[in-house]
């Protein structure tokens, strides 16, 4: 099953106008392309983002019998679709099915002046959805049924690409066996409760990639904790599995970062005790140790190199979908030893939340 990357990711959303507004304002998009009424869509508005090779859909409903308004109503603002560019679609459609995925969409083209896009879409955990996209005869500036769109809005070139998506679920080995079976991917990671947990939340990880390591979906599970874990919390609110966050690589985080809380992006905090430590356990970062701290950036390493990485808070009304930002030097891992020091500053805002 070989997958070229993340072609696209399409949120439902309670209001897309609002929502791309946001993303292209606060995170630094560009809008690119629009499909609704007044090109020839009935029952849903699209506005299509982009910044580096990161593509975001933000879709909305027009009446309240649609299935958009629907999974607006259950899980609030979230992640539907996880599109998958694949050189051959009808090849990856019958693998996927074949190997034990729910088929929701067979392959078909979607034409326009622009050329033919192939199609097909699977289910994935929840009601979260894959889509092959075969975009090598298209030259739109999307799909077919949308139009080219501007607001001013311009790639600030500060997020390059998708690093890795996560999925929280009720039990992770069964997703993770789907992943193997359906997509061919292997373990490269996992997590126990006791590398990840504080005193009153824990949770369990098993990150499964493609043999290149171009797609990286780190499915976590809830664990046994005194009180509350994060995943419940999400689990709770977006009524059911989804997407938790999208993490987003970037070159320079501490610009980078310095600029979306300038445009308004919220981060979580971080005690300032957390830095105490960091120089002797990453002794690279020892010269920017004060632009860290002053951005709220963690820092972690494994065998091969090391990572910063920083967490926005909750993207949407509920607590569930958040974003990551993150600058690789050579590490592979997901910050895992940041995990404690993560949980506890999250946990203070689910403290204040009232859901501890
Ligand atoms: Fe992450």
């Amino acid at each position: 099953m070989p997958l070229n990357g993340i072609d696209h990711v399409e949120l439902f959303v309670g209001n897309a106008k609002q929502a791309a507004f946001f993303y292209t304002r606060a995170y630094g998009f560009k809008l690119v392309a629009y499909s609704g009424l007044e090109t020839g869509a009935r029952d849903r508005a699209s506005y299509v983002v982009q910044q580096g090779r990161i593509r975001l859909v933000f879709t909305g409903a027009l009446h309240s019998d649609s299935p958009i308004a629907e999974h607006q109503r259950l899980h609030g603002d979230g992640v539907k679709v996880i599109a998958l560019s694949v050189p051959d679609v009808d090849h990856a459609w019958h693998e996927a099915t074949t190997r034990g995925a729910e088929g929701v969409t067979a392959p078909h083209d979607a034409t326009d002046e622009h050329g033919t896009v192939r199609l097909a879409t699977v289910k994935a955990y929840g009601d979260t959805l894959h889509t092959f996209v075969g975009r090598a005869g298209y030259s739109g500036p999307f799909l077919p049924g949308y139009r080219p769109r501007t607001d001013g809005s311009e790639d600030t070139g500060m997020l390059l690409a998708i690093d890795h998506i996560v999925g929280n679920v009720e039990h992770m080995d069964p997703w993770v066996k789907y992943y193997e079976d359906v997509f061919n991917m292997k373990e490269m990671l996992h997590f126990t409760d006791e590398a990840i947990s504080t005193e009153y939340s824990a949770l369990m990880s098993k990150v499964v990639s493609d043999g290149k390591g171009i797609v990286k979906f780190p499915i976590n599970e809830p664990a046994e904790g005194k009180r509350k874990s994060q995943i419940e919390e999400y689990l709770e609110f977006y009524e059911g599995p989804g997407a938790q966050h999208l993490a987003v690589a970037t070159r320079d985080i501490v610009a980078t970062v310095a600029e979306l809380r300038r445009r308004g992006v919220e981060f979580l905090d971080i005690p300032a005790s957390y830095y105490d430590e960091v120089p002797g356990r990453v002794p690279e970062v020892a010269p920017i140790i004060d632009d860290l701290r002053a951005q709220g950036i963690l820092v972690d390493r494994d065998d091969e190199g090391y990572l910063l990485q920083i967490f926005t808070k909750p993207v949407g009304d509920r607590p569930t979908v958040f974003f990551e930002v993150i600058e690789r030097h050579g590490a592979r891992g997901f910050g895992d030893g940041n995990f404690k020091a993560l949980f506890e500053a999250l946990e203070r805002e689910q403290d204040l939340r009232g859901n501890l």
